[in-house]
């Protein structure tokens, strides 16, 4: 069985590829938006959604020709959230994965469109292949990412944060916030590659996605103390960019050292959440230790 390190490379290589192929090629019209989305959505980023979707997948004996789908369909939601995040109308950002963010290396109009058009390939993905022998349980899966990524989900959340600018949220707001906006997405990676799966009992799928729930509000405390913390070159996005915008942040209520405890807290209790699957569950804990211990 290969280490840690050894999985997640070798699925970030793999995936790489199914993205590529999957996403319109540059030369395709119109091609100025189809390098762009390809920009924004390949070369770069942790793929931690899409790693997520593996590890649920290898718990519930998915076929992995089945999680590509439902991983990339998660990614290419979470690339376009960053091109849209990164905008001056948001949070104004020049530098996502280490290169120009979207709308500095194109323009603000592809920006939009980038953002519109992998959300619909997202969709396009989860409605053309077979990821579940069971139509009914498939279209459950597309409803789950529509609801992750919409007003009750990703959007939302983002829509609170731009709400937020300079005010004090309490911590069941920030948590609320955090939730949404990064926690949704985190969620239906889990529980999207487990779909894809052998079908697990109500309880099984109850505990995963409270492990992804704790494990998703735990990525983005962790992503407020890096922004924090970490230098630009390490984060491969601008550091200190939370203080810079007047964001309220796990940071600005607790500060570093209570948010880093309260991420730990999550962490375990992710863990507990995933107990009962015994070895099964390796790759999903050893995703959990990583989210809360990474750099970057
Ligand atoms: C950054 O997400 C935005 C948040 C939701 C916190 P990631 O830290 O997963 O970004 P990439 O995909 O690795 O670039
Ligand atoms: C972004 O949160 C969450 C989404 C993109 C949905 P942030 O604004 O904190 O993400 P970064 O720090 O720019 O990656
Ligand atoms: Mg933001
Ligand atoms: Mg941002
Ligand atoms: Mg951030």
């Amino acid at each position: 069985m290969p280490d840690f390190q050894a999985w997640t490379v070798g699925h970030q290589q793999r995936f790489e590829e199914v993205l590529r192929h999957l996403l319109p090629q540059a030369d395709i019209a119109p091609q100025r938006l189809h390098a762009a989305m390809r920009y924004s959505a390949l070369d770069g980023g942790k793929r931690v959604r899409p790693l997520l979707a593996f590890a649920a997948g290898e718990l519930a004996g998915a076929p992995l020709e089945r999680v590509n789908f439902a991983a990339a369909a998660v990614e290419l939601i979470h690339a376009y959230s960053l091109v849209h995040d990164d905008m001056p109308c948001m949070d104004d950002d020049v530098l996502r994965r280490g290169k120009p963010t979207c709308h500095v290396e194109y323009d603000e109009a592809t920006a939009l469109l980038v953002g519109d058009a992998l959300q619909s390939l997202a969709f396009q993905l989860l409605s053309e292949y077979t990821l579940s022998s069971d139509p009914t349980r498939q279209l459950k899966m597309v409803k789950l990412l529509a609801t992750a990524s919409g007003s009750r989900g990703m959007a939302g959340g983002q829509a609170f944060d731009l709400a937020s600018v300079g005010k004090r949220l309490d911590l069941s707001e920030l948590e609320f916030m955090h939730i949404h906006k990064t926690g949704a997405l985190i969620r239906a990676a889990i529980l999207l590659g487990a779909y894809c799966g052998d079908a697990l009992g109500q309880a099984q799928l109850d505990r995963l996605d409270h492990y992804g729930k704790c494990i998703g509000l735990a990525f983005q405390v962790v992503d407020d103390v890096l922004d924090a913390e970490a230098d630009t070159a390490t984060l491969g996005k601008t550091a200190g960019k939370d203080a810079d915008n007047d964001k309220p942040t796990y940071v600005t209520l607790l500060g570093v050292g209570a948010a880093r405890k309260m991420a730990d807290e999550l962490h375990q209790e992710a863990l507990s959440s995933l107990s009962e699957f015994g070895a099964r569950a390796r790759r999903l804990r050893e995703l959990a230790d990583f989210i809360v211990m990474r750099k970057y």
